[in-house]
């Protein structure tokens, strides 16, 4: 069993061949008494697993509103995908001939329901939890799903007992290297598909021949690349800091605030949608006028895109704001207390996004330009300085409502920096990289129509 104590202190290996020990017996066979007892004959682990295996169940306490909200969410955000609810034992309890006989020998266990929460199967769970002990099948971080029946009454958690905090036992399941593995997998096999499907149709983009040296860096595109991609990576940055400071500053105003505002995020992560896809557009549209030199189309592109997004965006937030009691009640229950407060966030909050639409717009044609720094430090300006400072700085003489307006506010911010680089700063000037010779233009707008690299638009 691998367990040993003063009485027993030879620990029984895995492998048979290697029991030298005898298992731990507490009653010499010698006495006849004792012998003729068949109870007495087990060893005292046989006597005490038997012991455990007929005690009852744990039996949880009637559940209330909250408890049975957490119980959906639990099976809706996947912990019942290893935790499965519950699980019928083979077998029947009164078996009427031997085929019904399959299940456990004990009777009284077959066909039995059991809400033991656990597959009872081992899983990888990452570095968080990994002991590097490999037991049998189960490698250095895989574990048995835990059972959670009756985890109202333990004092420790997790398999080596390092904890007494529930939230600390979840959070200890995450491994940033499964979600990498998962995210890379995934990934990778979406490229696959998209690889096969482009080779399948014939379609023009798919490379062949003397094509494939396309695939090769070109140092000077590089430096481009990470001259530019690098303002933009510190963009991501700076959303992703005063987000963790919105949260921090969110989680001291109570547990029904913090659930409203994680129904906020999620719903603006919609909201957003539009002008992300809108700004990459105008994006690469921009970009193409500027290579051809056509600037008077830069203008036009740039207002059409503002256009398109200002009536997308205000049609997502309306919906929303129409549609706000059911929606939010698909995150926490119809009759949570975080439903209200939920509805008072977007109120202030949601139609900031349309505000942020059109400076995104505006960022993305000065941007095709090659002006990546402006749009960075005037994203810092609004969002770290203006937005963060103005909720930091009010919220504890204002309330919760503060931050909640900081959302307009920073936006509000960005828009008029924005608009102000837009129409006076030199971006216009700059160039993204050399361009072309006109003749070496031609030259390879002819490449393309030549029979044997004929671009081939069949799809
Ligand atoms: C990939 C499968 C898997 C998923 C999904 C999963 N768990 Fe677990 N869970 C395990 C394993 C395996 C253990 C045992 C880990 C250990 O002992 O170190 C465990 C242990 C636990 C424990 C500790 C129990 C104890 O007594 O030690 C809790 C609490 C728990 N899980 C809750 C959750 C919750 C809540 C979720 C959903 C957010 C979840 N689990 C999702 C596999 C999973």
């Amino acid at each position: 069993m691998g367990i040993t104590n003063d009485l027993f202190p030879i620990s029984r290996s895995e492998d048979e061949d290697c029991n030298l020990a005898y298992a731990p017996f507490d009653v010499p066979r010698t006495e006849v008494s004792l012998y003729d007892d068949p109870l007495k004959i087990m060893p005292a682990w046989l006597m005490f697993t038997q012991f455990m295996r007929l005690l009852d169940a744990p039996h949880p306490v009637s559940f209330s509103d909250e408890a049975q909200r957490g119980q959906h969410l639990f099976s809706q955000i996947g912990c019942a995908l290893c935790h499965t609810p519950s699980f019928k034992t083979p077998g029947m309890a009164n078996p009427q001939g031997p085929s019904q006989e399959i299940g456990p020998h004990v009777v009284a266990l077959r066909g039995k329901t059991v809400n033991l929460y656990s597959d009872l199967l081992v899983h990888h769970m990452g570095a968080t939890l990994a002991d590097n002990i490999v037991q049998g099948d189960a490698g250095p971080d895989e574990f048995r799903t835990t059972p959670l029946w009756g985890l109202g009454t333990r004092l420790f958690l997790l398999h080596d007992g390092r904890t007494s905090d529930l939230l600390v036992a979840i959070r200890d399941h995450y491994s940033a290297f499964g979600w990498s593995v998962g995210l890379f997998m995934f990934t990778g096999a979406a490229l696959c598909c998209v690889e096969v499907w482009r080779y399948a149709r014939d379609l023009p983009i798919r490379l062949r021949g003397a094509e494939w040296r396309f695939l090769l860096p070109d140092t000077k595109l590089l430096q481009v690349i990470f001259l530019k991609g690098l303002p933009m990576g510190l963009h991501m940055l700076v959303f992703t800091f005063s987000g963790l400071v919105m949260v921090g500053l969110v989680n001291r105003a109570g547990i029904d605030v913090t659930a409203a505002y994680g129904i906020a995020q999620q719903l603006w992560t919609y909201v957003q949608m539009p002008a992300m896809a809108i700004g990459t557009a105008v994006s690469a549209m921009a970009a193409q006028n500027i290579g051809a030199n056509r600037w008077d189309r830069v203008g036009a592109i740039t207002r059409s895109g503002v256009g398109i997004n200002i009536i997308l965006t205000t049609v997502m937030v309306a919906l929303i704001l129409l549609f706000d009691r059911p929606l939010f009640a698909l995150f926490v229950g119809g009759n949570s207390p975080a439903i209200p407060i939920a509805r008072h966030i977007q109120l202030i909050g949601s139609w900031s996004f349309i505000i942020f639409g059109i400076t995104l717009v505006v960022f993305s044609t000065v941007r095709a330009n090659g002006a990546v720094y402006p749009p960075l430090i005037i994203l810092v300006m609004s969002v770290l300085v203006g937005r963060i400072g103005f909720a930091a700085l009010l919220l504890p003489r204002y309330g919760t409502d503060v931050l909640w307006w900081s959302f307009p506010i920073g936006s509000a911010i960005s828009l008029g920096l924005g608009l102000i680089y837009y129409r006076f700063g030199g971006w216009r000037e700059k160039r993204l990289i050399d361009q072309f010779a006109e003749e070496e233009a031609t030259e390879l707008s002819y490449a393309t129509a030549e029979p044997g690299g004929r671009l081939n638009p069949n799809g």
